[in-house]
């Protein structure tokens, strides 16, 4: 480099001195032309997406895109929802599926909120069956393979790159990984804060966001460190008077020690039915002046039966109230809560 070139290198800090990050040099600052002076955006004409069903997109192929109708409502909202699922993440998430009472449909809850972000977005994402009781999670997916948690433990000292984590879950194929737990609550059981603390430990060098799907009780060691460690909290309600209850008192316990982590939670009102007797709009109230989102999620069929939960089989309204769950949680990962 010769003594002009090494004179016209502009030195840019990666942090200020105050810890901010820097301004980008402008070329009035060091009397040399610099690239961010091109402002590539500025010679582009707005180019509109062409809409993807109904009639605006038969106009749009039949015109061989000559005539791009503007997307409908549906189609905008569902686009910012993509957008915003799409959240930039800068160190990984930690999500707890709680509630103090069983059968709600936490498990149901973790598998599709982890499917619609591992759908939408890049990175990787995981979910971990943490219910010390023989949790179900590892059910729900089909499963590549038998190992659980307490193998990852038993591995952890050895596990240098991503391959060796991805040996012991199983992939669905919306990309969602899933880490089950032991069959025997024996064994599930004897799982406390610390190991959850070290398994996850391993885990967030590898994935982006990790799903915990707990148990009902509040006081075991397991759940207790996972609410810890949770940077987000999902809570799960049945619509009706005795699960609005525990789902309530389930916050106030959190609340006792996690503030934040109330104010920042999203409650999912599941297998909200038509013909129900409970008024699910005053329940939805209820907990909107306690959280930051409350969504329903409908009754469907094809969970019902408890098998594997696919994407594919859901029903349209199933599938949007898990896609409207993934923007909220998404919506927290910046930390910054609108
Ligand atoms: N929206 C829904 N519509 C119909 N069935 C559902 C819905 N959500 C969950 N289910 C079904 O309800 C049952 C209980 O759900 P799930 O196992 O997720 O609950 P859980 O809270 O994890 O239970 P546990 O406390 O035993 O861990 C399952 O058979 C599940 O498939
Ligand atoms: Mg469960």
């Amino acid at each position: 480099m010769t003594a002009i070139e090494k004179e016209r290198v502009v030195e840019w800090p990666l942090v200020e001195a105050d810890g901010n990050a820097p301004s980008v040099p402008r070329a009035a600052d060091h009397g040399t032309a610099v690239v961010t002076d091109f402002q590539g955006d500025s010679f582009l004409r707005p180019e509109q997406l062409p809409p993807s069903s109904g009639w605006r997109h038969r106009i749009w192929r039949l015109s061989r895109g000559a005539i791009t109708p503007a997307p409908s409502a549906a189609e905008v909202h569902y686009r910012r929802l993509l957008q915003r699922i799409q959240a930039r993440i800068n160190s990984c998430q930690r999500i707890a599926v709680a509630s103090g009472k069983g059968g709600v449909g936490k498990t149901t809850a973790t598998i599709l909120c982890g499917t619609a972000l591992a759908m939408h977005r890049l990175d990787r994402i995981l979910a971990i069956d943490a219910n010390p009781d023989a949790g179900s999670l590892g059910w729900r997916v089909e499963r590549e393979t038998e190992s659980t948690l307490s193998d990852l433990l038993r591995h952890a000292a050895r596990i240098e790159r991503y391959s060796d984590v991805r040996a012991l879950t199983s992939q669905a194929p919306s990309r969602l990984e899933v880490l089950a737990s032991e069959l025997d609550p024996a064994i599930s059981q004897a799982l406390g804060e610390a190991d959850f603390a070290r398994a996850i430990g391993v885990l967030e060098r590898y994935y982006s966001v990790i799903l915990c799907d707990l148990g009902t009780g509040l006081l075991d060691s397991a759940t207790q460190g996972i609410l810890r460690l949770a940077n987000e909290l999902v809570i799960v309600a049945a619509p009706s008077v005795d699960a609005g209850r525990v789902a309530s008192f389930t916050l106030d316990f959190v609340e006792c020690r996690y503030p934040e982590k109330v104010r920042n939670a999203v409650v999912l009102l599941n297998n909200v039915r038509k013909d129900g007797l409970v008024d699910v709009g005053a329940l939805e109230t209820h907990f909107r002046k306690r959280v930051r989102s409350v969504i329903r999620v409908p009754y469907d069929r094809h969970l019902a039966s408890g098998g594997p939960a696919r994407w594919e089989l859901l029903g349209s309204a199933t599938r949007d109230a898990y896609i409207e769950a993934a923007a909220a949680l998404a919506e927290g990962f910046s930390g910054v809560v609108r």
